[in-house]
């Protein structure tokens, strides 16, 4: 029982101490902005543009170390890969392919993340989503 009690101080006491590690939640400028549909644009906002913007909602357990840590890393990396607050400084040939790999992505199931489905109730795309997307998609 003491040795129990021990342990469990023990945890609590590192994970009071990562909290220390905060890692910068920033959102840059929005300077070159994607402008679609509006039924477009709902679906890639509730479903990409935490990762894929610089307008990310940084939920609660995004502060909380060390989940914290690989939320800053995913966003960092999504927005790497795919920034649609500076979708206009590309040009068109690269934002029919990015389209065009947004909704590969999507119908293979890769994206949104996993773990990002659980946490975001609705952001899971739907068939019919999906669809709206694919036209927008294939009118770029
Ligand atoms: C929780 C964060 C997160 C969310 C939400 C998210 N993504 Fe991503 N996305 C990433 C990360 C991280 C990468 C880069 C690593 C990888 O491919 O897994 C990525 C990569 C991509 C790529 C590949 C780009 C390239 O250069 O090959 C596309 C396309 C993409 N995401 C589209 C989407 C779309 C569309 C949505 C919404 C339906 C979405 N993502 C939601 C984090 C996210």
């Amino acid at each position: 029982m003491k040795l129990l009690k021990k342990i469990l101080l023990g945890v609590a006491l590192f994970f009071l101490l990562i909290q220390v590690v905060r890692p910068a939640h920033l959102n840059p400028p929005v300077v070159a902005p994607l402008h679609a549909p509006d039924d477009v644009m709902a679906i890639l906002r509730k479903s990409c543009y935490d990762c894929h913007s610089n307008e990310t909602r940084w939920a609660w357990y995004s502060h909380v170390a060390p989940v914290s840590w690989l939320v800053a890393h995913d966003v960092e990396e999504g927005r790497e890969h795919l920034n649609f607050s500076e979708w206009t400084t590309m040009d068109a040939k690269a934002r029919r392919e990015l389209g065009e790999e947004c909704i590969e992505e999507i119908a293979e199931g890769e994206m949104p993340l996993w773990f990002y489905t659980p946490l975001h109730p609705g952001s899971k795309v739907d068939g019919a989503e999906l669809a709206t997307l694919r036209k927008w998609a294939e009118s770029l």
